[in-house]
């Protein structure tokens, strides 16, 4: 069972995700790229009754992590540290802030593919990023509300995923399982899931429509 989320990034997404996290009962460990006591009064003030730590304590005693530093500083962060954690990778390529990244221009597969290469050991899933940071804690609503949306999941691990889409439904979304971490490809930026808002019907349809199915019938979907 989850308790403890330790959070790498204490910007936007990381300090969203935070609140998100405490609100919805979690134990939150949070970093930057510094000493914990670097952003002590910035946690004090954005996201209270969360710890301010280093990176490698934040994830030390943490059921999962959370990795939201820009892309182009995900070497920053030492892979060793991650092995055998359950890893949310919440990180886009977006060029115009993470400048032009010749690794992940080449490469087709989804940026969490070359990230997971990154960390071999840790389970990588990935999720939360194709919703705003601004929209995280606004836009949740409980389970059966007719305007919930949905979020997107994609991971090889069974069981990663699965602890993975369970903060996504206690954080007030539908969670949708896309499949292994390839189909990632399909809510990255550029795509039609990244930025919109779907049900979990309308997610489920683009899903199969982006994996070049038919796309299901509300029927098949219930
Ligand atoms: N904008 C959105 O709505 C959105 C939504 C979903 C996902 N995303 C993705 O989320 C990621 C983070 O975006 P952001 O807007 O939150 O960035 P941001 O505001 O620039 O914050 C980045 C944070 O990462 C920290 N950091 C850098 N290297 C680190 C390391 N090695 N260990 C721990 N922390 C480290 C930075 O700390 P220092 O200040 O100490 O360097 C800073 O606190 C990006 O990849 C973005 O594409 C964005």
């Amino acid at each position: 069972m989850v308790s403890t989320i330790g959070i790498l990034g204490a910007g936007r997404v990381g300090t969203a995700i935070g609140r998100a996290a405490l609100g919805a009962g979690y134990a939150v460990n949070i970093a930057g790229s510094g000493a914990g006591a670097d952003i002590e009064l910035l946690v004090d003030i954005v996201v209270p009754g969360a710890r301010a730590m280093s990176a490698r304590d934040a994830v030390a005693d943490a059921d999962l992590v959370i990795v939201a530093v820009p892309l182009h500083k995900f070497r920053t962060i030492s892979p060793g540290m991650l092995a055998g954690k359950i890893v949310i990778d919440t990180m886009n390529y977006w060029e115009p802030i993470d400048g032009r990244l010749d690794e992940f221009e080449r490469d087709a597969r989804t940026s969490s593919e070359i990230i997971r290469d990154y960390f071999p050991e840790a389970r990588v899933v990935k999720t939360l990023n194709h919703i705003g940071y601004h929209e995280l804690e606004t836009d949740g609503l409980p389970a059966g509300h007719e305007e919930r949306r949905a979020i997107a999941v994609a991971g090889d691990d069974d069981a990663a995923v699965a602890v993975a889409m369970q903060l996504i439904e206690r954080f007030g979304y539908d969670a949708i399982y896309s499949g292994p971490l390839q189909t990632g490809t399909a809510f990255q930026p550029g795509t039609a899931i990244f930025g919109g808002r779907h049900s979990a019907d309308e997610l489920r349809a683009q899903l199969a429509l982006a994996s070049g199915q038919r796309p299901l019938s509300g029927a098949q979907l219930a």
